[in-house]
């Protein structure tokens, strides 16, 4: 990856590794979120949001002082996912994210397109992040679509092409986490949503995990959404997940 891998892990606080998925369809839905969240450093962009509101938005959650996660999965020809990469740097997001299934070639050119680009003084350039198999497929969905039916062996196919190419982060299941980990061994940051702490609901998420456990196995971010979001106080639901996550780390300084 383009940065110290453990030089950045350490500029995050616990509360910070906890990313929150801006699944909502309005402005005013999302800088809701983000003032109930003043403890949360990175808010996730997906395609709804993205969609509805647009690069505005984008950059004005930067211009309150928090980064942006843009989470649209690209997957397009090289050229095209490239040039959309490089316009998603420029609105100075902190990590984007692609299909790995795209292929080498397209990962390579948008691995290129963000090294060729000029430093802007101490801004960070944004984190590619590679998307394996989504949380959402079971080996059924695989199987309907032609793919080997077992999700973690196609996981690990997909995370040594992104080694191959470059790049700096992958986004997969917390159950394929240990896995992926000994393909990318410290090299790259390892982002996973499916994330479901035991008082919430799993909605559409299959393999899933607690934050606990996906921080045990791994993980360096969680993307954590509904029970987040969804929650009728997300404040308390947000804290909820720290105190849960804080005692695991309390439980590692005493061992
Ligand atoms: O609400 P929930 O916690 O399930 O939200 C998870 C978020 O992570 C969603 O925004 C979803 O798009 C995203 N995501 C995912 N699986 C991936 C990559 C991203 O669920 N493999």
């Amino acid at each position: 990856m383009a940065e110290d891998k453990n030089l950045l892990l350490s500029s995050f606080s616990w509360e910070e590794r906890i990313i929150i998925a801006l699944d909502v369809s309005t402005r005013t839905q999302a800088l809701k979120l983000i003032d109930l969240l003043p403890q949360s450093r990175i808010f996730k962009v997906g395609l709804r949001l993205f969609v509805a509101e647009g690069p505005a938005l984008v950059q004005e959650i930067i211009s309150r002082g928090k980064e942006v996660f843009l989470d649209l999965k690209l997957h397009d020809i090289p050229n095209t996912v490239a040039q959309a990469v490089g316009e998603a740097a420029k609105l100075g997001v902190r990590m984007i994210t692609i299909h790995t299934s795209g292929g080498k070639e397209m990962m390579k050119k948008a691995v290129e397109v963000l090294n060729s680009l000029p430093r802007a003084g101490a801004k960070a350039r944004p984190l590619l992040l590679g998307v394996t198999v989504l949380t959402s497929q079971s080996s059924e969905d695989l199987e309907e679509i032609g793919l080997p039916t077992d999700p973690a062996s196609q996981v690990l196919r997909l995370a040594q092409l992104a080694v191959d190419c470059g790049l700096d982060g992958l986004v997969c299941s917390p159950q394929e986490v240990e896995a992926v980990k000994r393909i990318t061994r410290q090299k790259m940051v390892l982002i996973t949503p499916g994330i479901r702490p035991s008082w919430s609901t799993q909605d559409d998420q299959k393999r899933i995990m607690t934050p606990q456990e996906a921080l045990q196995k791994g993980a360096d971010f969680l993307v954590i959404g509904r029970p987040i979001i969804a929650a009728p106080q997300p404040d308390k639901a947000f804290w909820l997940i720290v105190e849960e996550i804080k005692s695991l780390s309390d439980g590692k300084k005493k061992n």
